[in-house]
């Protein structure tokens, strides 16, 4: 849904993000987005679509990817790696190649890839054609989430017509580049969406992340070269050949071109994708755009990009929303998900929902990620019980530094990094919390904050022993 979407209930329409001369305020993919019937060809080719993808033929491969390069588009999925450079790993020469574009987005708090794929499948389609096309693959898939039953009938409807009009299959409109398109139903697992376990899962098997290196680009699927790229970053492509990479390049910052997807929820009044141009102030997002927290409430803390980033406080909203100023305030663009929570909703709920997110999500394959989620999980929940001390939150955080880093894929980074940030950022309100719950709820191990502080390492180590074998009690 974007600002103003009529399944939105209550969202009004929203004005367009501030920004460049461009088409509908600086808009590039949703432009068009409310215009009915975008989903058909008819209506995407009125509307210009597909002769980016002319333009691109008429061009030699080297000359697009020159243009996607210049372009300096960093990867929408979640990582920002810059999509021209991952291009130009892959393997030169007749050797198969695959194109698989990540349409999991199951990340909390994101939705942009949904509408882009229900709204403007066609603009996805193109983008994939092009890239294609740059990257000499002949074998593209869509790898699309299992619960995304909608989208993924609406992309099934547009394959047929691309396939009709002769846009992908033997031969693309007359030129030298062929391309099958396969659209792929994941089963709806968060894990998917990591790179190597959607390539794993793409070729029937559970969908596992597997070591890295080797890369994709270099070894991926059905060990063939692969680019692997996200639903936005590929529908992107078409506005860079349309536009030229290097005035595509002008918008944003030096370091993050271009405009950005950002889907909004939480505790705001307009919730919604909104478009924005890379580099706008938070603050402009989620009080212009979204409209903040309800009458009388304030932004007690927010995420930035999905779940999986630290969170950030009312004190960081002037922070530029791009992916350097986010990494420098200590956090991430992500997904481009912004989650906002405001002062009602007490942190320790907070944190519990996200990190039993990541405890059900993960594969299980190593045990940092697998014994850790868990553990936190059971943490948290002794504090809500009133069955923690306050020293329980140093070995939390404790526990968090233990698992970044030590992971085989991000997954047990993408719990440890919020919680982590929480404890450091609310802790004053967590020893609150510890103190009324064991007040209230009489916890075994009902606090006494008067108590200083357990110190040291010989120290911490025997509460964690205590407390992890209370939690696997
Ligand atoms: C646990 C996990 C889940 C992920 N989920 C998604 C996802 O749902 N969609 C996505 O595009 N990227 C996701 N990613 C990032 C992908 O691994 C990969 O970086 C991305 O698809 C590359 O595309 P991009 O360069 O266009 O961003 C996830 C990564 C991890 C570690
Ligand atoms: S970090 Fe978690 S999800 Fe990733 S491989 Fe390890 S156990 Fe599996």
């Amino acid at each position: 849904m974007s600002a103003g979407d009529p399944g939105t209930p209550g969202t009004p329409a929203a004005p367009g993000p501030p920004g460049p001369a461009g088409p509908a305020g600086g808009r590039l993919l949703l432009a068009d987005i409310d215009e009915p019937g975008l989903s058909t060809r008819e209506v995407y080719e009125r509307r210009g679509g597909y002769e980016s993808l002319r333009r691109a033929l008429e061009m030699e491969p080297e000359g697009v990817l020159g243009q996607i390069e210049a372009s300096v588009l960093r990867g929408r999925g979640g990582a920002g790696f810059q999509m021209g450079k991952k291009i130009s790993f892959l393997p030169k020469g007749p050797i198969e190649k695959y194109l698989v574009c990540n349409a999991d987005e199951s990340e909390p708090g994101t939705f942009k890839d949904r509408e882009l794929m229900q709204k403007s499948p066609h603009m996805l389609i193109e983008g994939i054609v092009i890239a294609s096309y740059a990257a000499g693959v002949g074998r593209a898939f869509i790898y699309i989430r299992g619960e995304y039953v909608w989208q993924a009938e609406v992309l099934e409807g547009a394959l047929r017509e691309a396939r009709e009009a002769g846009y992908i299959g033997e031969r693309v409109l007359g030129s030298s580049h062929s391309l099958s398109l396969v659209l792929h139903r994941g089963a709806g697992a968060y894990i998917c969406g990591e790179e190597t376990g959607l390539l794993d899962s793409l070729e029937g098997k559970r969908g596992n992340p597997r070591l890295k290196p080797p890369f994709p680009a270099i070894q991926g699927l059905y060990q063939g070269p692969t680019l692997i790229n996200n639903v936005e970053t590929l529908a992107t492509v078409p506005a860079i050949v349309r536009m030229g990479g290097e005035e595509y390049a002008h918008l944003g910052t030096e370091t993050s071109t271009g405009t950005k997807l950002v889907s909004i929820s939480g505790h705001v009044r307009r919730p919604g994708n909104y478009e924005i141009e890379l580099g706008t102030p938070s603050r402009e997002i989620i009080y212009g755009l979204a409209g903040g927290p309800g009458e009388g409430r304030e932004v007690k803390c927010w995420f930035p990009g999905g779940s999986s980033a630290p969170v950030l406080t009312a004190d960081d909203l002037d922070t530029p929303y791009d992916f350097d100023s986010m990494a420098r305030a200590g956090s991430m663009l992500g997904s481009g998900a912004i989650i906002v929570v405001d002062d009602t909703t007490p942190i320790v709920d907070v944190a519990l929902k996200v990190a039993r997110f990541y405890r059900h999500e993960s594969c299980g394959k190593c045990t940092p990620c697998r014994e850790g989620t868990n553990w936190t999980v059971k943490m948290l929940e002794r504090i809500k019980a009133g069955e923690a001390t306050a020293q329980d939150l140093d070995v939390i955080a404790s526990a968090q530094t233990n698992i970044i880093g030590h992971c085989l894929c991000v997954l047990g980074d993408a719990m440890a990094m919020p919680i982590g940030s929480i404890v450091e950022k609310f802790r004053g309100e967590l020893e609150r919390t510890i103190e009324e719950a064991g007040r209230i709820g009489g916890g075994a191990n009902a606090p006494d904050l008067t108590t200083p502080a357990v110190t040291g390492r010989g120290a911490l180590l025997a509460e964690q022993t205590r407390a992890t074998e209370s939690a696997h009690a």
